[in-house]
């Protein structure tokens, strides 16, 4: 399987309360788009995993800012099927590769592109995406690095996103727009259904 095939966005979610993590993705799977990235960055974020992965088998669930090997391994713990990381390590590549399931290691030059690849990984995040130069700077890197393939993330939106998916190096890409925080809050999912069907339209 690889990840970044699965849809033409991934949603990177911020779930700061663990009830909302099952009907939340279950909008996102029923808007068209069945891999999701919970990021480690709130206390209830392997609980959520834990409880996505047992009650929506439709869901691809993975786990995003995944920054040491322990994140690695709780994350596998708790259900994840896919691991997604804003930078590489050594160790922290180590610990991917060794877990048995699929991940995106972060990247964001030329040179960590290259120190990934020699090591056989040719599917990355590049993070922050809008930051680190956007559409422009993937489009760089595919003269030199054809082989190598991105979902982009930070400072992605509905209205950038077909720049970035045009590009012949990105399958996807990924963001927050898709799970706003006030739309969580007032468990108004239909909304972040249609923000999926949306972003599931997207590639058309
Ligand atoms: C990530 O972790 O991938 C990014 O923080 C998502 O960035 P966004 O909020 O700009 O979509």
């Amino acid at each position: 399987m690889s990840i970044l095939d699965l849809a033409p966005v991934v949603p990177v979610v911020v779930i700061d309360d663990v009830e909302t993590a099952v009907p939340l993705a279950r909008a996102l799977v029923a808007g068209g788009l069945p891999a999701i990235e919970v990021t480690l960055r709130t206390s209830c974020a392997l609980a959520a995993i834990e409880r996505i992965a047992a009650e929506v088998p439709d869901a691809v669930i993975g786990a995003g800012t995944v920054r040491t090997p322990a994140d690695v391994a709780a994350s596998v713990k708790a259900g994840a099927r896919f691991l997604v990381s804003p930078g590489s390590t050594p160790a922290l590549v180590d610990a991917m590769t060794g877990s048995g399931v699929p991940f995106l290691p972060g990247a964001a030059t030329a040179s960590e592109v290259l120190a990934l690849a020699e090591r056989g990984l040719t599917e990355l995040k590049f993070f922050p995406a809008g930051p680190a130069g956007g559409v422009a700077y993937l489009k760089a890197l595919a003269g030199p690095i054809p082989d190598v393939r991105f979902c982009p993330t930070g400072g992605i939106k509905p209205e950038n996103a077909p720049e970035y998916l045009a590009l012949p190096n990105v399958g996807c890409v990924g963001g927050t727009w898709l799970t706003p925080a006030d739309a969580l809050a007032a468990g108004d999912f239909a909304r972040v259904e249609k923000l999926a069907a949306e972003a599931a339209a997207l590639r058309g």
